[in-house]
């Protein structure tokens, strides 16, 4: 089946350990011990101590340029050397969503570098970005990223992720977890 709507399980038993859950921002999620990643509108919610859901999308900021590069040189989830991930799910605040796009993107990318730092870390980290801000109005995320690397990325993984927080950007995230996981 091919979907772009996911649901991200967390509870005692799944196909993805957890190794740890940090709380950067906002309220943290109750302690999982395992997380499923589902495809399509499932209801699989049974013993289940959370279930966020997330939406792939069109892109919102890439230029044509931007776009190539990033398609010459990413890879896909789901390789096997990939026995690491990372489940970042974020919230911005209400002061970001009341940017205009050309004002989000110039912070985004003119002032924060995300794309060009990202970019660095191609092909060995993997990844898919899930909306969750349109599915409905009780979203507790804004977003669910996703990352997948082998083990020996993941010194590279945590270098990239400085950057990225301590960019212009994240002033406006104001929930982060960063969950760990591992596969089973
Ligand atoms: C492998 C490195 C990365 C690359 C190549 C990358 C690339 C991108 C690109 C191209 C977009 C824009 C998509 C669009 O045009 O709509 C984007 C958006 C985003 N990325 Fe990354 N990214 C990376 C790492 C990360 C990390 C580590 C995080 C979280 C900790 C993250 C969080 C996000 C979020 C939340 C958005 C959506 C921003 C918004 O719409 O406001 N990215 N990323």
């Amino acid at each position: 089946m091919t979907t772009r709507l996911f649901g991200f399980a967390g509870g005692d038993a799944g196909r993805w350990q957890v190794l740890s859950m940090n709380t950067l921002a906002g309220e943290p999620l109750a302690t999982a011990r395992a997380i499923d990643v589902l495809e399509g509108d499932t209801c699989q919610t049974q013993a289940r101590r959370w279930v966020l859901r997330g939406i792939t999308s069109n892109e919102r900021y890439v230029t044509r340029e931007e776009k190539e590069n990033l398609v010459a040189k990413q890879q896909g989830l789901g390789r096997p050397q990939s026995t690491c991930a990372a489940m970042i799910p974020l919230r911005k605040s209400v002061d970001w969503w009341a940017l205009t796009q050309d004002e989000r993107r110039k912070i985004f990318e003119d002032q924060s570098r995300h794309i060009a730092i990202g970019m660095n870390y191609l092909p060995a980290i993997a990844r898919r970005l899930h909306h969750c801000r349109d599915l409905g109005p009780d979203e507790p995320f804004d977003f669910i990223t996703w990352f997948e690397f082998a083990e020996a990325d993941m010194a590279a993984f945590d270098e990239m992720l400085k950057a990225l927080r301590a960019s212009p950007e994240w002033q406006y995230v104001d929930r982060e977890m960063d969950i760990r996981l591992r596969l089973a």
